[in-house]
């Protein structure tokens, strides 16, 4: 068959087995909304970014990467889920669009930088709901030292810095160890240099939170700002952690980090380097602290929403209104396979639905899966809750929708409705 050619960002790539990028997707690309001056994500970035005044910050990075840059360069096994289909998005084998801010890690280092805050927009093929979206915004933040011994006094004295500015505020920190049997230094790393890098670390995320979720988000002496520090694990940093902040009377997970691993700082050719690299999802924090009910909002180009935004400050939403859902069900059965090939993923459906729908989805979730004990033949049935951000939607106009959803159905995956 002919090659056939796909246009992203004005370039053109040949399309293959791996290419799943929808029209959806590429419509989101030339957007950048972390860089639209008075649109919450990039006040937030603004924000994030004169709390580290002596970082470079690099927000406009292409999303186009290759699978090395964004896995292998990191560390990731060959065999990581990640790295599959039904999980990113891919334009052919050989280029994806990044899932994480970290894909640029090494070539940001190999320029040379050693202090650094990267904004930008990632993708990740996911279920649809008001907290998922398959395009968010994420900023990785990082910062390298000397790794001889005699430059562990700058990291020190950083440290002492921080510690005097967090002693003085309304912030209670649920700390662990810094290095555990379980979250270990690397085997390259002098244990005392690298406990001084988390350390440092978890002084810069403590005093960050503090800014954005402390005295101006209501903290005072009587009702600190809560945060938590949990292990956690990362291909691509050792020891790592995940932190949580309590807000509204949940524990709210806002960040990975870590200290970075040997081998990204060595394929950077920086091998005499040691240092951490937290990830940060700017989404969720803005719905927080802005009181953004939907995801989606944050792309709605509605006057009502963008109108209510001063580049700079933070201020509470003011929701215009809710127009009523409308749900349907859609029932069918999956044609019959060969053992092991690939059936309809979950998320194929999602990406379905969202390139019919657009924003008027506001979730889908499966509310019946079976398969025949005879014919072996899978039966799904999903529901998709439709409803408008701006306007009411008539029965009419969803049904003809949901008949776009079935047809597509029909003609991508041959099933069978029922
Ligand atoms: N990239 C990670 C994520 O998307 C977050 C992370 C960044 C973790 C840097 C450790 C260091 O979940």
């Amino acid at each position: 068959p002919a090659s056939s050619t796909v246009k992203v960002l004005g370039t053109d790539y040949l399309t293959d087995s791996y290419t799943n990028i929808t029209p959806t997707i590429l419509s989101k690309l030339p957007l950048q909304l972390h860089r639209q001056p008075a649109h919450p994500l990039g006040t937030l970035r603004t924000l994030i970014e004169s709390h580290f005044p002596s970082f470079s910050h690099l927000s406009s990075l292409s999303p186009i990467v290759t699978p090395y840059q964004n896995f292998d360069s990191l560390s990731f096994p060959a065999d990581h889920p990640g790295r599959s289909v039904t999980d990113s998005y891919y334009i052919n084998k050989d280029v994806m669009l990044r899932t994480h801010t970290s894909a640029h890690e090494v070539e940001t280092f190999a320029k040379g930088e050693t202090k650094w805050l990267l904004t930008a927009d990632v993708y990740r093929r996911d279920e649809i709901d008001g907290s998922h979206y398959p395009v968010f915004h994420q900023m990785e933040g990082a910062k390298i030292f000397e790794a001889a011994p005699y430059a562990m006094r700058e990291v020190e004295e950083d440290n002492e810095r921080l510690s005097a500015h967090l002693k003085q505020s309304n912030i209670v920190i649920e700390d662990i160890p810094h290095l555990t049997p379980a979250n270990p230094s690397q085997p390259s790393h002098n244990p005392q240099h690298s406990e001084a890098v988390a350390l440092n670390l978890k002084l810069h995320l403590n005093s960050l939170l503090l800014e954005l979720f402390g005295d101006a988000a209501g903290a005072t002496k009587e009702d600190p700002l809560k945060v938590r520090w949990i292990e956690a694990y990362f291909p691509f940093t050792s020891p790592s952690y995940e932190v949580e902040v309590f807000f509204r009377g949940k524990w709210l997970e806002i960040l990975g980090c870590g200290v970075v691993l040997q081998g990204t700082l060595d394929r950077a050719n920086v091998p005499n380097k040691l240092g951490w690299a937290f990830g940060l999802g700017l989404e969720r924090i803005a719905m927080i602290l802005y009181s953004i009910p939907d995801i989606r909002l944050f792309w709605s180009s509605d006057k009502r929403f963008l109108s209510q935004f001063t580049p700079g400050r933070i201020s509470t939403f003011k929701p215009y209104s809710k127009y009523p859902p409308c749900h349907k069900d859609v029932s069918f059965w999956l044609p019959s396979r060969p053992d092991g090939e690939a059936k309809m993923h979950d998320n194929d459906f999602c990406d379905l639905v969202r390139d019919v729908a657009g924003d008027l989805v506001e979730d889908v979730k499966v509310i019946d899966r079976f398969t025949h004990p005879k014919t072996k033949r899978d039966s799904l049935c999903y529901r998709i809750n439709y409803r408008s951000m701006d306007r009411s939607l008539s029965n009419a106009e969803v049904n003809d929708i949901q008949d776009q959803v079935v047809s597509h159905l029909k003609d991508r995956f041959g099933v069978e409705i029922r």
